[in-house]
């Protein structure tokens, strides 16, 4: 039997998890990513394409043409955001992605919002404003409280400004003209007290399967102080996630698929629900998006048994497959070049040493801000690389990531990471 072939769209660590998974796979021969990064070049049976951007929809286009692709995975926002599904699909290519129109959950918070209101989905109170003048008079209008001020469009996880009150608010929002016309259009709202989690659904419609839950650590140091980044590890499957809240959970994934089947804009693909859990055991949804989180794909998708491959084409012909998941505890370290995310400029072509070390240790190395030059790994981004442990309980898994993550350095003392990832359920067990 001819095995598939699979692209995945994304450059990073969730992208490298997604190839690997593919790979898995008894029926798939072959995975090409754009645009991939040269650590996804230890698996074999991989092809990178690191000038085919998220974006570059035309040459996107030609690699699935030239290379008669089985599936592509739309990974990425941005590749959402300029629609690629929708022209792919036009070429009669088979997409685990959402359409545009669909993924404007994510990339419009102002259309979100008002989608979740109107869905009595549970989220914190917000205004959207079109006008500075009109958002700081909103604010103005209030007495001195805690606040997020959030450019309505993508703006590479910058977007949204925590205030600590009125006087930070109205900063924060001379700051939206900063992210171009992501900011245009701006939403105001309530900043909600509690813990924070993330949980997946795998998407057909008003069809969907919950794939898993984790806990990011968002902000760049120890005890979640310094700016928000794009994630700095996660754990899963928190304890966090008891039945009740789990319950909670799915209620706000039937509301949301039906509600976007209403609008005629039918969900296909990973949906993730970015949630707060309040001091009552409610749930709100901070926000959604278009796609598995970076790096909560890289935690949950190792637990899952089943062939990845055969479970995508199953939710792809309208199935509900059944998912069977380990029960393993496992936490994800995010390495990061000393400076990200405001300047790490000085970084940039430094080598990363004991990275040969740390690919033969027990844990597993997705890549992102890495390149290969000869036998040496440097540094080519922010965000480096993920150490995946695994183990019966968080204690484990931590003392498997730290230790392997002490085999690596530059020079320095230029490689960062997070030391606390896991730690509200290693104060639980
Ligand atoms: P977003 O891009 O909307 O997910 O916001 C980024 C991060 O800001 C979230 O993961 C939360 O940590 C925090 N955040 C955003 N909105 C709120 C809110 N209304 N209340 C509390 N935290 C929030
Ligand atoms: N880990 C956060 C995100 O993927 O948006």
């Amino acid at each position: 039997m001819k095995k598939s072939t699979v692209l995945v769209i994304d450059g990073g660590g969730r992208g490298s998890v997604l190839t690997a998974k593919y790979l898995e796979s008894k029926l798939v021969g072959k995975v090409l990513v754009t645009p991939g990064n040269d650590l996804m070049l230890i698996n074999k049976n991989v092809e990178i394409f690191p000038n085919i951007k998220t974006t570059d929809t035309k040459n996107i286009l030609n690699v699935c043409i030239k290379n008669k692709v089985d599936l592509v995975d739309v990974a990425q926002d941005d590749a959402v955001a300029v629609g690629i599904t929708d022209i792919l699909l036009k070429n009669k290519f088979k997409v685990f992605g959402p359409t545009k129109a669909a993924g404007q959950i994510e990339w419009d918070k102002s259309w979100s919002k008002n989608f979740m209101n109107k869905n009595r989905i549970p989220t914190a109170k917000f205004k959207v404003f079109k006008t500075q003048k009109a958002g700081i008079l909103f604010i103005k209008k209030h007495k001195d409280s805690k606040w997020y001020v959030k450019a309505s469009g993508l703006a590479a996880g910058k977007g949204v400004i925590f205030a600590a009150n009125n006087k930070e608010a109205i900063h924060a929002i001379n700051q939206m003209k900063n992210f171009g016309k992501s900011g245009e259009t701006f939403v105001i709202e309530e900043s909600l007290e509690g813990e924070e989690f993330s949980s997946f659904a795998a998407v057909n419609g008003k069809k969907f399967i919950i794939l898993g839950h984790a806990q990011d650590h968002k902000t760049v140091y120890d005890g979640n102080i310094g700016p928000n980044t794009g994630g700095m590890g996660c754990s899963s499957p928190p304890l966090a996630i008891t039945p009740y809240i789990e319950k909670q959970v799915n209620v706000i994934f039937k509301k949301t698929t039906a509600g976007l089947v209403k609008l005629k804009r039918p969900y296909l693909g990973i949906l993730y629900l970015g949630g707060i859990i309040d001091s009552k055991g409610k749930v709100k949804v901070i926000e959604f998006n278009a796609r598995w989180g970076d790096p909560e794909a890289q935690v949950i998708l190792p637990s899952i048994k089943n062939d990845y491959y055969s479970l995508v084409a199953e939710i792809l012909n309208g199935n509900k497959p059944r998912i069977i998941k380990d029960k393993k505890y496992r936490i994800v370290v995010a390495a990061t070049a000393k400076g990200y995310p405001v300047d790490y400029s000085k970084i940039v072509g430094k080598e990363i040493k004991g990275m040969d070390k740390l690919v033969k240790s027990k844990v597993k190395i997705y890549g992102a801000g890495v390149k290969l030059q000869g036998n040496k790994y440097l540094v080519s981004g922010g965000r480096l690389f993920y150490v995946l442990s695994e183990g019966k309980n968080v204690a484990e898994a931590r003392k498997i990531a730290y230790n392997a993550l002490s085999l690596v350095s530059i020079a320095g003392g230029n490689l960062h990471y997070r030391r606390d990832i896991g730690y509200r359920d290693l104060k639980r067990n």
